[in-house]
């Protein structure tokens, strides 16, 4: 069964075709990141606009690996994400499916993340390959979130956590504007970082009664840091990277535990970041898979492998699929 999916949630507009919701057959990401970098971040109207100059071009190009007649169905993010931008992807997803009857599932990005996991196959950190084994917990961090979302199967969802403040990966964007070094912030931080030394102290915020998070204490932090003058950039960024790991990594593995899962899910942008993977392989007793970094930031790869168990289960959207920017999960 081979899905189109479609993602324009926010400055990606991607189309990709996975088979039985794990086999890449394509996956095109164009980034508008050049096109942001200039303002700092991203700026809504400007998105929207980008994805419908670029949506057709990226479907097409994804559609050289398959004809019309091989797709089965089409999966689109309807949230959460920038509205302007969603909207883009639903209306060229209703239109295509209604041309070329097919079915359409309307898909929640931040489900979508979790099914990165679910494409191509990679060793855990038990060796294992890649292979999904529930009860699992999900830790979806992003731009927009920092949740930890309990999975009993597919579709079966439960939130045990998420950010009281700034997302983990809104914490790198924003702590890399205050350091001067560029959008978007985690691969700049995780750049600069290379060359310096965590050596500053910076707060974690454990929460230590939830399993919730809290990054702003930490920016703020970074801020006066910085504003005290005489500072390594590097050793910024080195420092400021481990206090979000650090947070992330035992605050998961605790979760886990408690809630006696068999494996730890990794997904979204910051999923990305080398050090976060690291600390994770060398501390958890429980096995953890992380997507390749490519299949961890925005693509839609993931979208049409969520999709995928979405009509697989009947689920099937109607032509009144609308957006709904603020989707939660779970
Ligand atoms: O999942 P994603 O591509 O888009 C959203 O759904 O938000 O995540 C984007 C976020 C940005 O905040 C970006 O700075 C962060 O992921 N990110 C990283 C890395 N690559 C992307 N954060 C830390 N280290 C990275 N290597
Ligand atoms: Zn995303």
């Amino acid at each position: 069964m081979k899905i189109l999916g479609i993602e324009t949630s926010c400055d990606e507009t991607a189309a990709a075709i996975v088979e039985d919701g794990s086999i890449i057959i394509s996956n095109v990401v164009a980034s508008q990141i050049d096109i942001h970098a200039r303002y700092g971040g991203v700026v809504p109207e400007v998105a929207s606009r980008q994805h419908l100059l670029t949506i057709m071009p990226v479907i097409s190009e994804a559609m050289t690996k398959a004809t019309w007649h091989d797709i089965n169905g089409i999966a689109v993010t309807f949230g959460p994400g920038l509205a302007g931008s969603l909207l883009v992807g639903v209306n060229v997803a209703k239109a295509i499916a209604l041309a070329k009857k097919l079915p359409i599932a309307g898909v929640n990005h931040l489900e979508a993340h979790i099914y990165a996991n679910w494409l191509d196959s990679f060793p855990s950190s038990s060796g294992e390959m890649g292979k999904v084994n529930f009860p699992c917990l999900c830790l979806i961090v992003s731009g927009g979130h920092s949740d930890l979302v309990l999975m009993m199967g597919h579709g079966q969802f439960e939130k045990v956590g998420r950010t009281r403040d700034d997302a983990a990966g809104e914490a790198f964007d924003k702590a890399a504007r205050i350091l001067g070094l560029g959008y978007p912030g985690g691969p700049a931080i995780e750049q600069a970082a290379r060359s310096g030394v965590p050596c500053l102290s910076l707060p974690r915020a454990w929460l230590k009664e939830s399993h919730d998070f809290s990054f702003s204490g930490l920016k703020t932090a970074l801020w006066h840091l910085v504003h005290k003058g005489e500072i390594s950039v590097a050793d910024v960024a080195a420092s400021f990277q481990l206090a979000i790991v650090d947070v992330l990594v035992a605050k998961a593995i605790e979760a886990a535990k408690q809630l006696k899962v068999a494996q730890i899910l990794l997904s979204g942008g910051v999923a990305a970041n080398k050090m976060l993977t690291q600390h994770f392989l060398a501390k958890s007793p429980i096995p953890v898979l992380i997507p390749p970094p490519h299949l961890c930031t925005d693509n839609a790869a993931m979208v049409a492998a969520c999709g995928y168990y979405h009509l697989q289960a009947g689920k099937i959207s109607g032509y009144d699929l609308d957006v709904v920017p603020s989707l939660g999960l779970g």
